[in-house]
This record gives structure tokens, C-alpha cells and sequence, in this order.
């Protein structure tokens, strides 16, 4: 059966139950529901059970730990599901385990500490070199997992609060010592699920699956101020066989950055992003886009599809980053069924971005650009159509833009479209595009073809999985 009817169906299945709400004579106790996931747990345990006091001001680190410390026991033997009552459990970063489900009740809220001595410091990522944000070690995620096997972080609906506005403060005063946190961070694992939640306020990036293979990102709100700095919503980093689907995002940075690591460390760890899907995306990001590529692509980026994007007040539709020193590629992208509402830019293409990790970068390593395909697309209210820069010597080749009617607003540029040190065709594309990018004719409405065959990753299955508290 077709992925998306078996999701239907489990959506399905699950509306009901969800309501089975036990009674008991002081106050309903949830001990039984029913949810999606890629995998089911035999062994359930509340967060309660471990000392947790969800007021909103005790601090829960220690339970969120001790839980997951207990139930990784039960990795070998069916697994384990944590439930996360209604309640405001504040909480500093902690680790999950293998074979293991993080479950939000709808009014659960994991409140983030905002005190840096709950957040252990950890390595830079090697494909990095060094923080984001300042040299050196970086705070760890709020929720971070490592080398692990089949984890998934759900809820119908709860909220991760990450209470950000303290450390986007120190960021704006240069007062971090280390990079600020993320939301959530998983690295070095495979079959990973994070879906139906609500992330809100991340001190940065939100999501960040890195090092990873068999990704599905589904039903995540992430909402930030669209001034909050270096809120990207989520971030495939050197990550194979992705997934990101149903989202909603609005935030002050790139809704879905598409990254492989950074110059020479990018290139010498050599991780590419590779079979990624991204779909039924809507994005607000009035001063980033609903799509870039890059900055950070030194491992290479390949195999990207994307479709039935919104992106509605946002700064441009798909953007690539890029610079020289980057090396690494970008190729192999399609995009179709886009819709954009006012837009500083539908397509932007940058090959000066600079942003180096140091000066060591290397400037003979040229990243390769080609094969970009955009068809089928409408805009509204656009400021300009196009602005397309490729490197000089190093032009991004066989960019294809068809089908594309983008209406532009009433204090649009004179010149709808700036192409440089780029090559490629048109057809069917309202403006006329550059010259660079000559129109092949309506015979051509065809072409910039988007694949047939599916990605692995769009045949992973979801069933219905209880929850049962094991009184
Ligand atoms: C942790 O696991 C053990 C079984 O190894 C169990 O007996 C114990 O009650 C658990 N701890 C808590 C706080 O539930
Ligand atoms: C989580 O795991 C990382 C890497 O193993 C470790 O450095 C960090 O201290 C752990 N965090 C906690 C809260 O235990
Ligand atoms: C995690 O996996 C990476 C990559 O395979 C490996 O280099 C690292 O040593 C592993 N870390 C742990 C704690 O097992
Ligand atoms: C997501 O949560 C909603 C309730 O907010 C629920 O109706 C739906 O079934 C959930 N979807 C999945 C895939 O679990
Ligand atoms: C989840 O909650 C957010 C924030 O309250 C809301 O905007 C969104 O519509 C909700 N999603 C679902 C599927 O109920
Ligand atoms: C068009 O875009 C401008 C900003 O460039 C905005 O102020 C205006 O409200 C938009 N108009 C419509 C009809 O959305
Ligand atoms: C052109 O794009 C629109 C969506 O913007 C779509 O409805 C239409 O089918 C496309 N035409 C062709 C010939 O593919």
C-alpha cells in the first residue's frame, strides 16, 4: 500500500482511541492511547515515575535522565516509550537511547533551562571544525542522541519551549562562550522519527539530524520571531535518505537549510546529503528562504526533491549559498508545485557568500553546481524574479526553469531577472528570463523533469503503536 494511505489510515484509527481517556475517581489518569510511528515499545513508563514534577519551575534534568538511563534496559527486549504528562517540565539537555520513543501529551510543554551550567559542553562536529557561533566546544542540544538505533520523538501535538530570547540576547551582545544549543540533535543514527510536535523559541537552529540515515521529519509547528537570529527550522546535515513532510515554520532563518559541512573540514570529512524529500512545507521567513542549499555544502549535496512548497512572505523560494572554498557539490535538485506570496526574490543563487570556518580555507576548492531543476510554479507580489550568480570560472551549469509564472509587485525591480556565470534553458517562464537562460519553446514545457521512481525513504512504513502504563 501507498505510504501516504497507510498514514491516512493510521490517523485514521488513531482519532478515536485517542479520546479512551481512563477515569478514575480523583482525576482522569492518561494510562492507555494509541499513535503513530515507524516502530512500537513494549515496555512504557511515565516521566512522573521518576521523580518528575512538571510546575514549570522544578528542574527535571535529573528525571528526564534517570528514565531514560532505566529504560534503555529495555533496547534488546521490545523497546521503550517515556510519556510526557500535561504538565511544564523544565528541563536541561539530556541524551536519549536506542529503540526508544520520547511521547509529548498535547499539553505537555518541555520547558528549556535557560541557566548554561544545564547544558554539558560538547566537541565541535568534526565536519565543522569549530562552533557555529564562536571556536570551540558547542552546548549540547536540549534533547541530543548519538550512535543510536531506531529513536522517535512524537506526542499528538506537544510542545518543546526552548525559551530562546536569553540566548539570542548573549548572541546579539557577543556574550556566548560556546555555540548556542539546539532544540533537538541526533547524530551518527539510523531510522529516526520526529513528528507531531510543536517546537517553539529554539535559542538556534531547531531540528538538526546529522550523520544520519533514514530520517522522517512529519506534523512539526516551529515557530520563532522572524527577527530571532539563526532560528533555521530544520537542518539535514551529511544525512542519507531524508524525509521531511506536513511542516509548518515560521522563523527568523532558513525554514528547511539543507547543509554537509563547512570548507575544509566539510571536504576532508567528505558526508554528503543525499535522497532528500521535502514536501507539503509551508514557510514564513520574511528575511531567509523556505529553501536553501548551503552555505555549508562541502560534503556535497545530491538528490534533493521538493514539492507542494508555500512559502508566503519570505525573502526568496529556493536559495543555494555557496563560495569559493567550499568545494563540494550541489546537484541533482528538483522543485515543482511551489507557491510564493510575496517574495523579495522567487529563485536566488549566491557563489560569494563567503562565511568561512577560518582562513585556511582553500580558494582553489571550487564547489560544483548543476543539474537545478524549477518547474511548475506560481509567485505573487515578487520584487524580483531571479537574481542568479554563479563563481566566476566556475559557472553553475545545466539550471532548467519551466512553467514558472511569477507575478511581480507593484514596486518591483526595473530588470526582473540578474544572471551571472550561469548556464542553462527556459520554457514557459513569465518574466522572460535572462538571456543566460534562453527559452527553448513550448515544445519544451516538459522539460526540467521531475524523477518518477521513489526514494527509499518514501516506503517507510507507520503503524499504530499503544501506549500502556504499567501500573
Ligand atoms: C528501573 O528499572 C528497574 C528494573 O531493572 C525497576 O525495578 C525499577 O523500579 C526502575 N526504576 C524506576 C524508578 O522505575
Ligand atoms: C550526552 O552524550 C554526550 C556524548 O556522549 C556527552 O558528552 C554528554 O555529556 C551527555 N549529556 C548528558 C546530559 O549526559
Ligand atoms: C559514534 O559513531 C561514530 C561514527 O561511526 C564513531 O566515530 C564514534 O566513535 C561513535 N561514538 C560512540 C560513543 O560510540
Ligand atoms: C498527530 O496528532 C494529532 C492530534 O494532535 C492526531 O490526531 C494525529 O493522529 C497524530 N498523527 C500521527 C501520525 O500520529
Ligand atoms: C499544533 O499546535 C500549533 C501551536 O499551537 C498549532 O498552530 C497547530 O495547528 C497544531 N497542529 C495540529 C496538527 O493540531
Ligand atoms: C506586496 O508586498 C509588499 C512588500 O514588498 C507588501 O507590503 C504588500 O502588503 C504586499 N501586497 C499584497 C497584496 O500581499
Ligand atoms: C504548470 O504549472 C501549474 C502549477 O503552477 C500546473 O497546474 C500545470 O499543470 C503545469 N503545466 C504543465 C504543462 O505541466
Amino acid at each position: 500500500m501507498d505510504v501516504l494511505l497507510l498514514l491516512l489510515l493510521c490517523v485514521l484509527l488513531v482519532g478515536l482511541p485517542n479520546l479512551a481517556i481512563v477515569e478514575s475517581r480523583r482525576a482522569p489518569v492518561l494510562d492507555y492511547f494509541e499513535y503513530c510511528a515507524m516502530s512500537c515499545r513494549a515496555y512504557s513508563a511515565s516521566l512522573e515515575e521518576f521523580g518528575g514534577v512538571g510546575d514549570g519551575t522544578t528542574l527535571n534534568t535529573k528525571a528526564f535522565q534517570a528514565a531514560i538511563e532505566n529504560l534503555s534496559q529495555y533496547a534488546a527486549s521490545g523497546g521503550s516509550q517515556l510519556y510526557v504528562p500535561p504538565g511544564k517540565w523544565l528541563t536541561g539537555s539530556f541524551n536519549l537511547t536506542s529503540h526508544f520513543t520520547l511521547f509529548l501529551h498535547k499539553d505537555a510543554v518541555i520547558l528549556a533551562s535557560q541557566d548554561e551550567n544545564d547544558w554539558p559542553v560538547i566537541d565541535p562536529l568534526p565536519s565543522y571544525g569549530r562552533g557555529r557561533d564562536t571556536q570551540g566546544g558547542r552546548f549540547s542540544s536540549l534533547i541530543f542522541g548519538t550512535n543510536l538505533t531506531d529513536v522517535i520523538i512524537t506526542g499528538d501535538n506537544g510542545t518543546i519551549d526552548g525559551q530562546g530570547d536569553l540566548w539570542w540576547q548573549k548572541f546579539h551582545k557577543g556574550e556566548l562562550k560556546y555555540t548556542r544549543p539546539y532544540l533537538v540533535e541526533i547524530m551518527y543514527s539510523d531510522n529516526v522519527q520526529i513528528s507531531n510536535l510543536t517546537l517553539v523559541n529554539s535559542p538556534s537552529w531547531n531540528v538538526h539530524p546529522i550523520y544520519s540515515s533514514n530520517v522522517v521529519v512529519q506534523g512539526i509547528t516551529i515557530l520563532a520571531p522572524v527577527t530571532s537570529p539563526n532560528t533555521d527550522g530544520i537542518n539535514p546535515d551529511s544525512c542519507t535518505d531524508t524525509r521531511i513532510e506536513d511542516c509548518y515554520i515560521v522563523s527568523g532563518d532558513d525554514c528547511v537549510a539543507v547543509k554537509s559541512g563547512w570548507d575544509e573540514y566539510g571536504i576532508a570529512y567528505g558526508m554528503p546529503t543525499k535522497q532528500l524529500v521535502i514536501r507539503r512545507l509551508t514557510c514564513i521567513s520574511p528575511f531567509s528562504a523556505a529553501i536553501a542549499l548551503g552555505s555549508e555544502m562541502s560534503g556535497g549535496i545530491q538528490d534533493m526533491r521538493a514539492e507542494d512548497i508555500v512559502a508566503i512572505n519570505t525573502e526568496s523560494g529556493v536559495r543555494i549559498k555557496t563560495a569559493v572554498g567550499r568545494g563540494g557539490y550541489v546537484k541533482d535538485i528538483f522543485v515543482r508545485r511551489m507557491t510564493m506570496k510575496t517574495m523579495k526574490w522567487a529563485f536566488w543563487m549566491t557563489g560569494n557568500y563567503g562565511s568561512h570556518a577560518d582562513d585556511n580555507y582553500d580558494p582553489n576548492a571550487l564547489p560544483v553546481i548543476q543539474n537545478i531543476n524549477y518547474r511548475d510554479m506560481v509567485a505573487e507580489n515578487v520584487t524580483m524574479a531571479a537574481r542568479l550568480e554563479g563563481i566566476s570560472g566556475d559557472p553553475f551549469t545545466g539550471i532548467c526553469i519551466s512553467n514558472v509564472t511569477i507575478q511581480l509587485a507593484k514596486k518591483a525591480k526595473k530588470v526582473p531577472w540578474t544572471c551571472t556565470d550561469i548556464a542553462g534553458i527556459s520554457s514557459d517562464v513569465t518574466p522572460a528570463p535572462c538571456d543566460l537562460l534562453p527559452d527553448q519553446g513550448e515544445e519544451k514545457i516538459g522539460a526540467c523533469t521531475f524523477p518518477e521512481e521513489s526514494l527509499p525513504i518514501e516506503d517507510i512504513k507507520v503503524q499504530t503503536c499503544t501506549y500502556r502504563r504499567n501500573l
